[in-house]
């Protein structure tokens, strides 16, 4: 990852009172026209799309993958009271060429289930200590206090984030889990995009994708998409009720490919920040400029035109969130994480509400930002938990409890 030099930024706001005055747009405004018709939104929600895609993502290629999926068998684990699985799913017909494991968990039932779907940072293996569960050999990140050098997985990494993925108790609420690696789809560095799935779309004798097509958020978000393809033909799923949930940058890319793909039942952003649930023109926390300069792999060329320069963004990221509508949409802050701006990722939720109410439905149910702990559990739900950057079980509970009330 890029090094920062402090000297080449302006001081990071951390003081509400440092905020800079702004004009959100609005997005139920079409030509300077209000919308009042439900329906015009459809066609308002395309415009919107539209604009995240030239200016902040990049468009996701519409070239049709043929998928190949290889199921392993389905074993038996915690007892017996679940399966785990795990699917090759690759995106050429050549072995070796790009795809993504997908790890399965599944409660043992006459129904098919709802699941939650999720990336995951270090490999399928980190998310439990089951030694069933294949080390990934992709690239990750080196992490030293985790021993994990030269960019290779190891055994002693089974279960290093085993706190986030509650997989037990995940399938004894009655849901399956899935969980890919993000690196199986874009590894999370900068190099132009030669490795993941960027070069499987290039035109004849496209190097790189153009300043308006896709990044790594974009791919990530891609492959949550085609995971969702392939649990359509699955007998044991229920397709049609498949709970994203992504944590930081991989919160980001749950609300853009909740946002693009409308097949997606909810959608959970757990501490997204800059870039996913937090208002770019706060400024506050990690800025638009920041993030293109420490991750420029993240989001199209185009995003580094608003570095310092949200103000001429044609969006704002409450407009994102209303992408979702009206399906269920939780956002979750950490108190201490104000690197992603707690209060921006609230005041999103709750400028994204007017589109759900529009459509019918209730939206953020408080025009206040709520204690610590008091989750509200409105069609957009939020919740602000004490604690730090994360994923925990408090937020794990409340997402649950969100998708029992939403989903079941
Ligand atoms: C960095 C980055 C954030 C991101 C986070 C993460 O802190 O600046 O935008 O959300 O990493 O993914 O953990």
């Amino acid at each position: 990852m890029t090094e920062i030099r402090p000297s080449e930024y302006e001081e990071i706001i951390y003081d509400e009172a440092l905020v800079p005055a702004y004009t959100l747009p609005d997005p139920l405004v079409h030509a300077g026209e209000r919308i009042v018709d439900p329906q015009i939104w459809w066609q308002q929600r395309q415009t919107i799309l539209a604009l995240f895609e030239q200016h902040v993502y990049g468009r996701t290629p519409s070239l049709p993958i043929q998928l190949r999926a290889q199921p392993s068998i389905a074993t038996p684990v915690f007892g017996g009271s679940a399966t785990r699985q795990e699917i090759v799913v690759a995106f050429t017909d050549r072995d070796d060429g790009p795809h993504m494991t997908i790890l399965l968990y599944l409660p043992i039932q006459q129904k098919p289930c709802p699941i939650f779907l999720g990336l995951n940072f270090y490999g399928n293996h980190t998310i439990n200590t089951d030694p069933g569960i294949t080390l990934t050999m992709q690239w990750v990140a080196d992490d030293l206090a985790a021993g994990l050098v030269g960019h290779q997985a190891t055994e002693a990494t089974r279960g290093m984030q085993a706190t986030r993925w509650p997989v037990e108790h995940i399938l004894e609420r009655g849901y399956g889990l899935a969980t890919i690696y993000y690196g199986d789809l874009d590894p999370d560095f900068d190099d132009q995009f030669q490795n993941g799935i960027h070069p499987l779309f290039y035109r004849e004798g496209q190097l790189q994708p153009d300043p308006d097509e896709w990044g790594a958020i974009g791919a990530w978000a891609w492959g949550l998409s085609r995971a969702l393809d392939y649990f359509a033909g699955h007998p044991a799923i229920d397709h049609q009720r498949v709970a994203l949930i992504g944590h930081s940058r991989l919160g980001k890319a749950a609300l853009w490919a909740g946002a693009q793909d409308q097949r997606f039942a909810l959608v959970i952003s757990n501490n997204s920040g800059c870039g996913g649930a937090a208002l770019s023109r706060r400024h506050f926390g990690e800025t638009v400029a920041r993030i293109n300069t420490s991750f420029p792999h993240w989001f199209c060329k185009t995003f580094h035109h608003y570095n310092n320069r949200e103000d001429e963004l044609p969006i704002d990221q409450h407009m994102l969130l209303a992408l979702i509508a009206p399906r269920p949409l939780y956002v979750a802050s950490a108190a201490e994480d104000l690197w992603a701006d707690p209060r921006g990722e609230f005041l999103s939720a709750k400028h994204a509400s007017p589109v759900y109410q529009l459509l019918g439905t209730e939206g953020l149910a408080t025009d206040a930002m709520p204690v610590l702990a008091q989750p509200i559990m409105s069609r957009i739900g939020y919740h602000i938990r004490p604690g730090q950057h994360d994923v925990t079980g408090y937020d794990w509970e409340r997402f649950m409890d969100f998708a029992d009330l939403q989903l079941l």
